[in-house]
């Protein structure tokens, strides 16, 4: 497998916040970590992107361990909740900073930095300074820059939650056509049951520190793993693609409750 996670464990002080979490998953696809606040999954993006050491475990990316190398060796990028963009430099400035430490001339760079910038739909923003452009303008440029250097992986920690509802949708709908076009690998981590349903090639199911269950979205959904997951994913009803990906939830109507 492309990414294996072999029975990752990590404690703080006492308590054990990832327990014995094994998956793996193949090349040029997408998982969701899904799972209530504080149930450990930005502990175990940490660890993916080497922010945190494991207690325990092994991570394995294209055939090399990268358990215990430095986040900045590992060919992995994450793209943060709070996007962490640098306020004083400009979005080509933001987008291109990856490549200084790579084999590229500036004309490279700001070539490259163009090309991630049309890909990520702000073509002619080059120049705008940061606190210039919206939050899901934001949010384009810290994903132009995660991938502009062509990682083997990209980590994704709950990035549209700063958004409104309607962009959320629209983010979730080009991040997965982005990702197919690229056949980037990402593993991305939400609280949110429509948006991991929707992303998701294949999901990952947490509740404290437990993996509960991993799958694809219509194996879960089919065949929950027990009355936690059923209750968690809710009672929605799921419009299904031709090649078994998720269109569409409907949301069931509640009984009682006057529409409005
Ligand atoms: N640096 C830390 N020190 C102590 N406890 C932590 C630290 N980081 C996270 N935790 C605890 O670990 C648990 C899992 O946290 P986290 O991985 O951030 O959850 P999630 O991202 O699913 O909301 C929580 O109970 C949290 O309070
Ligand atoms: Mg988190």
């Amino acid at each position: 497998m492309y990414l294996d996670l072999s029975h990752l464990k990590k404690r703080f002080s006492e308590k054990e916040v990832v327990q014995d979490l094994s998956l793996s998953l193949e090349r040029g696809q997408l998982l969701c970590i899904l799972g209530s606040s504080g149930c450990g999954k930005t502990t175990t993006l940490n660890m993916i992107g080497g922010f945190l050491t494991p207690d325990g475990g092994r991570i394995l990316l294209d055939g090399q361990d990268i358990t215990h190398m430095p986040p900045e060796q590992r060919p992995v990028t994450t793209v943060f909740q709070s996007y962490g963009l640098f306020p004083h430099m400009t979005v080509l400035q933001n987008v291109i900073y990856g490549l200084k430490f790579r084999a590229y001339s500036k004309a490279q760079a700001r070539e490259k930095g163009a090309e991630y910038l049309r890909l990520v739909g702000l073509e002619g923003y080059e120049n705008a300074r940061i606190y210039e452009i919206s939050g899901g303008q934001q949010q384009r440029v810290a994903l132009a820059r995660a991938l502009i250097v062509e990682p083997k992986l990209c980590l994704l920690d709950e990035p549209f939650s700063n958004l409104d509802a309607a962009l959320r949708v629209k983010m979730r709908q080009e991040l997965k056509k982005l990702q197919r076009d690229l056949g980037m690998t990402m593993v991305f981590v939400t609280h949110d049951q429509e948006e991991a349903l929707i992303l998701a090639d294949y999901m990952a199911i947490m509740e404290k520190g437990r993996l509960v269950q991993y799958g694809t979205p219509l194996d879960i959904y089919h065949q929950p793993a027990d009355s936690f997951v059923s209750g968690f994913l809710g009672l929605d009803d799921l419009l299904w693609q031709p090649d078994g990906s998720v269109w569409k939830v409907v949301k069931k109507e509640v009984k009682g409750e006057s529409p409005c």
